[in-house]
């Protein structure tokens, strides 16, 4: 293989979304079939077998594209070299656990992982962070990362996006490729606002369409309040209740889609991702927050100009609030 390889960091890498994910990077999915990777993964000392077996699987699959896998609990080892990190280990809300001890847990994680990166990763990282909470982490690595720019670290929004995209694929009987100008603001999380007001089915408003299916401007509008935006924010809840443990195969697709379109570019059609903001729509500076964005092949950039009514703006606004408080209380412990 003449190009060389790829390195691709994996943290949690012996979790389930890790083992939804390497097979289909080392497959080609997320980097293309000219790029060879060279994997590592890292885990914490208990979740080093379940990686090794992974290891072991990926060695039978005799992937042409895959170079070397390196399995590691030693983060600067992980990130030598890195080109490309998926952050997907982290520490779950426990019983009992308050939203704080959750941060704090986390910036254990996050920050040691970003002082890593910082250290040991190639010139060119740019790292997606899917373990939650994603917008936070994100922060945090990229606060610890040292010279490496703020803007390489995004977090995961791409799932919430996608399932927006799937929704409107039910209600409006059209194919994901005929839908077009979807975002989600905000927070992944419940407060993250899924908007519609730009998006074209077939290139009619989606808007103009819901009214013309459900009977009215009026329908499509409560549709959209009281059915699409709750069903998408709370469709990670959603999943739990129904499977029992939260998304893992949609979660490591719309991981491998967001790496995917950063990469090769998106042309001219957005999607969604969590980006660090430059004061973009009035969100604080520094905030990893989701916005719609196009990417020409070197990283996200925010769709600008958009016009948010009062009740949409609102529903943003409500929702950088959260990521604003999450900052103030990693601020407050001190690690950051
Ligand atoms: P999992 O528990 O199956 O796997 C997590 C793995 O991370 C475990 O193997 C654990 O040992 C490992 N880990 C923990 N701390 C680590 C550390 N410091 N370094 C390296 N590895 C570490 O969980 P999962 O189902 O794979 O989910 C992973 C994360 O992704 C969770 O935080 C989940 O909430 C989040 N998630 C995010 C999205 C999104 O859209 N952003 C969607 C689904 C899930
Ligand atoms: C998801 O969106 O599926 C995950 O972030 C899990 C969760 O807690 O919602």
């Amino acid at each position: 293989m003449a190009t060389s390889p790829t390195t691709v960091t994996i943290t949690g890498a012996g979790g389930q979304i890790g083992y939804a994910l390497l097979f289909r990077i080392a497959a080609g999915d997320m980097l293309g079939p000219d790029r060879p990777v060279r994997l590592r993964l890292l885990e914490i000392p208990q979740g080093l077998r379940s990686a090794e077996g992974a290891a072991l699987e990926l060695q039978d699959c005799a992937f042409p594209l895959l170079e070397d896998v390196e399995v590691t609990d030693d983060p600067r080892t992980a990130f030598e070299g890195c080109s490309v990190g998926l952050l997907v280990g982290a520490r779950p809300r426990g019983p009992g656990m308050e939203r704080a001890d959750l941060l704090a847990a986390n910036a254990g994680i996050f920050g040691p992982q970003g002082e890593a990166i910082g250290e040991a990763a190639a010139s060119d990282v740019r790292v997606v962070v899917v373990g939650n909470p994603a917008n936070t982490n994100a922060l945090l690595a990229s606060a610890r990362a040292g010279a490496v720019p703020a803007d390489r670290f995004t977090a995961l929004t791409r799932l919430d996006h996608n399932r927006a995209v799937a929704q409107l694929i039910e209600a409006l009987d059209v194919r994901a490729d005929e839908i077009e100008g979807v975002a989600i603001w905000g927070n992944h999380s419940a407060t993250q606002f899924p908007d519609v007001s730009h998006a074209t089915a077939r290139g009619v408003p989606v808007v103009d369409a819901l009214a013309e299916r459900l009977g009215g401007r009026d329908a499509a509008i409560d549709w959209l309040d009281e059915s699409f935006v709750p069903r998408v924010a709370k469709r990670g809840a959603e999943i739990i209740e129904v499977r029992g443990s939260s998304s893992v195969a949609s979660a490591a697709n719309a991981a491998i889609e967001h790496v995917r379109d950063e990469q090769a570019g998106t042309g001219p059609r957005w999607t969604s991702a969590a980006v660090v903001s430059r004061g973009e729509y009035g969100v604080p500076e520094g905030l990893v927050c989701s916005f719609p964005v196009t990417s020409g092949g070197s990283g996200y950039r925010v769709v600008e100009g958009l016009d948010l009514d009062d009740r949409s703006r609102a529903r943003f606004e409500a929702s950088v609030a959260e990521l604003v408080a999450e900052r103030d209380a990693v601020r407050a412990l001190g690690v950051l």
